[in-house]
């Protein structure tokens, strides 16, 4: 299986820090921000990388990450998206890449804190469809949002007013070759982007969405600058690092 890490888009959210660089360089406590997906892709088995990015510092990505030695990986892949076309059409640039396989996407601003082996595992083994995780998070509103019906997803709401359910569709999405087919016939959104959303509900209408819920906390790292400093926290607190803040005291 390959792997696609989306890193375009002008990280507006995250505005004047993404003036001069991109939102996935970042800093996460001791890391820029997209050392983070990387790992998690490597450490499920999936090497093969692909890194979409965008915007006026793509060149950034290679002077940090070269051919991926940090990762013992042998070589990084690497597109750029023109213009902020959205999630959905940043992936439609895997299409050579992934050459008729399957492949592992993930968001290059989400942090968690263990693995995606099993569900990468289960998706190795599924024959056809799709594969994405949720999380129950206080804040659905911000997300993709699932709609339930027993144990089945019936339905994904991108950043709905009024959520049916507390379960985000965290940015880890498992697609089987189809998923370009289904690009092509997305259309535009309110927001004029071709929403990742609207590709997880073609696989639901085909009855072959499967789901896992993710064990460990979850971070959308790139969606606020307090959700920046959260994750930089998160990840600190599980590498064991103690620390206060105190005032005035060096
Ligand atoms: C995107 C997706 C959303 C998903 C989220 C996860 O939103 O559109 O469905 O829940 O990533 O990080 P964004 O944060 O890009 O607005």
């Amino acid at each position: 299986m390959k792997g696609v890490i989306l890193a375009g888009g002008l990280g507006t959210r995250l505005s004047p820090l993404t003036k001069i660089t991109n939102k996935h360089l970042l800093p996460i406590y001791n890391k820029p921000m997209i050392f983070y997906p990387i790992q998690t892709l490597v450490d499920a088995g999936v090497r093969d990388l692909l890194i979409v990015t965008g915007g006026n510092n793509a060149g950034d990505f290679l002077r940090l990450l070269g051919n991926g030695s940090a990762f013992h990986l042998p070589h990084i892949n690497y597109t750029y998206q023109e213009g902020e076309g959205g999630i959905a059409d940043a992936l439609r640039l895997a299409e050579h890449f992934a050459d008729g396989e399957k492949i592992v996407v993930m968001l290059g601003d989400n942090v968690i804190e263990k693995d995606i082996r099993a569900g990468v595992a289960a998706f190795r083994k599924q024959k056809r469809g799709a594969r994405v995780y949720v999380k129950q998070v206080a804040n659905p509103r911000a997300y993709g949002v699932a709609e339930m019906r027993g144990d089945r997803i019936v339905g994904i709401v991108e950043k709905p007013a009024r959520p049916k359910s507390n379960l985000a569709v965290i940015g880890i999405y498992m697609y089987d070759p189809s998923v370009f087919e289904i690009i092509h016939t997305l259309k535009p959104s309110g927001r004029g982007e071709l929403e990742i959303t609207d590709v997880n509900n073609a696989y639901i209408k085909r009855g072959q969405l499967a789901f896992d819920v993710l064990d460990g906390w979850w971070a959308d790292a790139g969606a606020s600058h307090e959700k920046l400093l959260e994750t930089s926290l998160l990840v600190a607190q599980r590498e064991g690092v103690s620390f206060s803040v105190s005032r005035g005291k060096a």
